[in-house]
């Protein structure tokens, strides 16, 4: 399934990116699901497609377009999205961007919940979900370089590199995602590079300058691979 004929510094790779976030249904008509519009995910596809890379994008429900020069598989819950990722392995190279709902509603309903005039609110259990970048990190096809993305409003540091060593990433993309950052839906993001090396600090950028600089940080990681 590669290009032919594709030029760059990624040309004959192969790349699984993640993005947008994953619906998780209560039932027919509701779902619960983290704050994410796609955009950091999508434009780190098309930058490594740019790159020469062959690139499958696994995206969740976003009101963006596909980017150009990308496969792009669609998927809902985050169990569609792990059997998604794993059917393109192996691949050279994997970023997940998504922000995957940690939780699922343990048997969703088949049909829609109706209001209980005066019996309360339903108790909604949940279900861990299988956590993917992990799952990747720990394949027996593991790519070449795993990346994954670290989302906090706190302690940034020491959660990212919590997240590099029990996920078995090679590299972490840490972002503050406080509220008054502005990073969620907006479109420019401030991030951190945490990997075995250490902790390098981007300025604040927009997410497409984001994800060109990541790419190029990505193609010289591989080319010494
Ligand atoms: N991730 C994933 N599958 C999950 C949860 C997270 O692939 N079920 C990936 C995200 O795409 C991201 C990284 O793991 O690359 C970190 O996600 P994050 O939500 O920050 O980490 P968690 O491990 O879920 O920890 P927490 O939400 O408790 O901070
Ligand atoms: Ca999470």
């Amino acid at each position: 399934r590669l290009l032919a004929g594709a030029k760059g510094p990624l040309a004959g790779r192969t790349a699984i990116v993640t993005s947008g976030p994953t619906h998780e249904p209560i039932d027919p008509v509701r779902y619960i699901a983290n704050r994410s519009s796609g955009r950091q995910g999508h434009a780190i596809a098309a930058a490594l497609a740019r790159l020469g890379a062959d690139v499958t994008l696994v995206s969740g429900p976003v009101s963006i377009a596909d980017p150009s020069g990308v496969r792009t598989i669609h998927v809902e819950r985050a169990e569609e999205m792990r059997v998604a990722v794993e059917s393109q392995l192996p691949a050279d190279l994997a970023v997940m961007v998504a922000a995957v709902a940690d939780w699922r509603v343990a048997g969703a309903a088949d049909q829609k919940i109706k209001k209980r005039h005066g019996g309360g609110p339903p108790t909604l259990e949940l279900a861990e979900n299988p956590d993917i970048l992990k799952t990747v990190g720990h394949h027996p096809q593991r790519p070449k370089l795993v990346v994954g993305f670290a989302a906090e409003t706190q302690d940034l540091d020491q959660n990212a590199l919590q997240k590099l060593q029990r996920k078995g990433a090679d590299l972490i993309v840490a972002n503050d995602v406080s509220p008054e950052t502005g990073v969620m839906g907006g479109r420019r993001n401030r991030v951190k590079i945490v990997s075995a090396n250490g902790i390098q600090d981007w300025p604040d950028m927009s997410k497409d300058e984001v994800a060109e600089r990541l790419a190029a940080l990505i193609a010289e990681r591989l080319g010494d691979a």
